[in-house]
This record gives C-alpha cells, sequence and structure tokens, in this order.
C-alpha cells in the first residue's frame, strides 16, 4: 500500500519535472503572473525569399516556445538589406538602445567584429546569423585576440562549392561560366570563387568566364550581358551567390534569347536550390535541365509536416502577392530551431536567477544544448 503511494507520488513529480523541459505547462510561472519583457531583435530582408521566410519562422518560434521563467518575448523586428552597412548600424541600435536580449541578421562575422568593437558589452548578447552559406574562417593563429562569439546557423560555403564542382565533373564539362550577384559584397564574391575555382580544378575543369549581374541593373542590360556570354563564352553556366529575385530574371531573359535550350546547362547554387521546391513560379516550372545542390532534411516527420502546415498559413495570410504555397525551406526551419536554441538559454539562465539573461560563454552553452529541431539535431 505504502509502496504503491511512493511510486504515485514519484510519477507524479516525473511527469511535471517532464512537461516543464518539455515547455508545454506553466511550472515556474503561473499563468497570472505578471510576465516581464525580453525584446529580441530580427533583422530581415522583407524583399527576399529567404527574408520573408526567416520572419515567418522566427513568429511562429516565438508563439510556441513559451518561457518558463515568467518572461515572454517581445519581437523587434527591422527590415534591411542583406549585409549592408545599414543592417551593420541598425544592429548596433538594437545592442546599444533597445537592450536587445539576443538578434537574429545575415550579418558575416566581419560585420560582427564591427559591431563588437563598437560596444564592448555586447559579445555578451547572442547574435545569431541565419545567412544560408558562409565562409568558414581559417583555424584562429596562435596569440591573436579571441574571435568574438557569434553562431552561424549555416553551410560551410566551401561544400556548396565541392558539390557544384562534383557535378561538373560528373558531366565532364571542362568550362565553365559563372554568374553571380553584386551585393555589395564584392570580397566574398572573390573568395567564393576562388573556392570554386580550386575545387573545379580538382575535377579537370575550369572558370573561363565569369561576370556580376545586380538587380540594379537595367534589364535591357542584363540582356545584353547574358547575349555576349552566350556568343563569347562556353554553355555551361553556374550561378552562384544570387538571390532568388535576381535569379529569376536572369531566367526569364535566358529563356527569351534561347539560352536555355538543349546544349546549355544551367547550375545553380543553394540559394536558389534551396528554393525551387517551395516555388511554383512560371519561371521556376519551366525551367528544364536545371541542377542544383540542395540541403537536406527530414520532411516526412509529422513535427514536420505539422509546421508546414501552419508556416503556409501565416506566409500566404501575411505575404498574399507572393508566389506558391509558402512551402517553407530550409530558410525557415534553421530560423526556427535557431529561435528555439537561444530561448531555451536564456531561460535557463533567468531560471537561475539571472534577471538579466546574460548568458556569459554563451555560444558554448547553446551549442551544448543538443536541441533536435525541424533541420537536423542542432
Ligand atoms: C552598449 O550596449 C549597452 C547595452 O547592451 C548599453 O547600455 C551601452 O550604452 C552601449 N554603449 C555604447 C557606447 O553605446
Ligand atoms: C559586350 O561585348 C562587347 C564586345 O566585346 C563589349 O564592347 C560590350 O561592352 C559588352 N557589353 C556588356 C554589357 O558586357
Amino acid at each position: 500500500m505504502f509502496t504503491k503511494l511512493w511510486l504515485s507520488c514519484f510519477l507524479g513529480f516525473l511527469l511535471l519535472n517532464g512537461s516543464s523541459s518539455k515547455n508545454d505547462g506553466n511550472f515556474q510561472c503561473s499563468s497570472d503572473e505578471p510576465k516581464t519583457v525580453l525584446n529580441i531583435g530580427v533583422i530581415a530582408d522583407s524583399s527576399s525569399r529567404a527574408g520573408r521566410e526567416h520572419i515567418i519562422a522566427i513568429q511562429m518560434a516565438v508563439e510556441d516556445y513559451i518561457f518558463t521563467s515568467c518572461h515572454k518575448v517581445e519581437l523587434l523586428l527591422v527590415d534591411s538589406p542583406e549585409n549592408s552597412a545599414q543592417t551593420t548600424a541598425t544592429s548596433l541600435d538594437l545592442i546599444s538602445n533597445k537592450e536587445v536580449k539576443a538578434m537574429f541578421t545575415t550579418l558575416t562575422m566581419e560585420e560582427v567584429s564591427l559591431i563588437f568593437e563598437l560596444n564592448k558589452t555586447s559579445t555578451n548578447i547572442p547574435i545569431i546569423s541565419l545567412s544560408l552559406a558562409s565562409l568558414v574562417p581559417p583555424p584562429q593563429p596562435p596569440n591573436q585576440p579571441p574571435r568574438p562569439p557569434f553562431i552561424q546557423m549555416s553551410n560551410d560555403i566551401a561544400h556548396e562549392m565541392q558539390c557544384i564542382a562534383a557535378t561538373i565533373g560528373n558531366f565532364h564539362w571542362r568550362r565553365v561560366t559563372v554568374i553571380y550577384e553584386d551585393k555589395n559584397g564584392f570580397p566574398t564574391n572573390m573568395a567564393v570563387l576562388n573556392i570554386l575555382s580550386n575545387s573545379l580544378g580538382d575535377v579537370y575543369s575550369k572558370i573561363e568566364n565569369h561576370l556580376a549581374f545586380s538587380l540594379l541593373d537595367p534589364e535591357p542590360l542584363i540582356e545584353q550581358k547574358l547575349m555576349n556570354l552566350s556568343i563569347n563564352s562556353n554553355r555551361v553556366f553556374v550561378l552562384v551567390q544570387s538571390s532568388k529575385e535576381l535569379a529569376t530574371l536572369i531566367f526569364e531573359k535566358a529563356k527569351k534569347l534561347k539560352m536555355m535550350t538543349d546544349g546549355y546547362a544551367w547550375i545553380v547554387g543553394g540559394e536558389i536550390a534551396n528554393l525551387v521546391d517551395s516555388l511554383y513560379s512560371s519561371t521556376f516550372n519551366n525551367l528544364q535541365g536545371l541542377i542544383g545542390c540542395k540541403i537536406y532534411f527530414e520532411e516526412t516527420e509529422d513535427s514536420f509536416k505539422k509546421f508546414r502546415t501552419k508556416f503556409r498559413r501565416n506566409y500566404m495570410s501575411k505575404f498574399p502577392e507572393d508566389e506558391g504555397q509558402g512551402d517553407p525551406s530550409i530558410f525557415a526551419l534553421r530560423a526556427y530551431d535557431a529561435y528555439w536554441a537561444i530561448a531555451t538559454a536564456l531561460d535557463e539562465i533567468m531560471l537561475k536567477g539571472n534577471p538579466n539573461g546574460i548568458i556569459k560563454e554563451w555560444p558554448k552553452k547553446v551549442l551544448r544544448s543538443k536541441i533536435e529541431g525541424l533541420s537536423g539535431v542542432l
């Protein structure tokens, strides 16, 4: 009799504990207690598909994650072009003047270093970069000041370039033409071209020609550039580091110039390949022979299907003018997971009686918490 009673008590405790860590109950914070507001910054470029996905996914994560520590989150959402000086300035403003506890952006490590230089306290504030792929810096040389804490939820761009090169090697194409977007990120583009060039060397291929395009180019100029390439270059085009918006324009023009017919090959980088499935635009539907490397994620899991249903609804109601069904891509999944990881760490720190929510050595802490997210295990 007594044993039974004890057992059920113990079970009850386990359940209670379980429910608090699964985050579906208010274990510490009763619902009538006032909640302290935490500001979290999101800087996204709503003119790009990826940026729009970031916005919806983070808003969904904020709704889904309930703090056990009597806090609620207010998102400070700022619309800003990707990797611009404006984004860096906005980030600094959110940190210095709006007391954000964490921030999601698409900044590069150099840009984040600049922010840390201008405000030293900001090294305590988690800044998560959601850009798709990034250059992994070489190992830190000894006797150098430590790098700023910074987490990039992205792929090593070298892997993407190796995948593209492997595809080209597979078809034995010896020379390729590279097209990329000039997003005032000149040095990044050149570094990426270098990596691609090295990878192509491994498969006995090379970049014969490369040309930058910009969304600011007038349409006749885009046609002119493509025409020049079709006359003076080989017929294997590799489109890297391009937004979906520029790619759409380029494909439209290439089609008009009959550069998407037999005899031409188009290979796209991750920014496009990862979005192709979620788009149903006429431009993308009609593309024949487009090759790309896409990041794998589990699409058959119930958790993903549930997420997708809700994401579609939210996306289409916020951006009704957008094409397609609003299916989430890897961009959305990673943004959702990144928020979840940071919120978990913040929550834990505040439960331990750190009301300011300063996460010392935060990248280690966040990286240690093995979260099984939608995009995989973090
Ligand atoms: C740096 O940021 C903190 C908040 O994170 C703020 O209190 C402080 O005033 C900022 N310093 C400067 C120089 O802007
Ligand atoms: C196209 O090629 C011609 C001749 O090589 C060159 O003069 C012209 O500047 C090129 N135009 C563009 C838009 O690249």
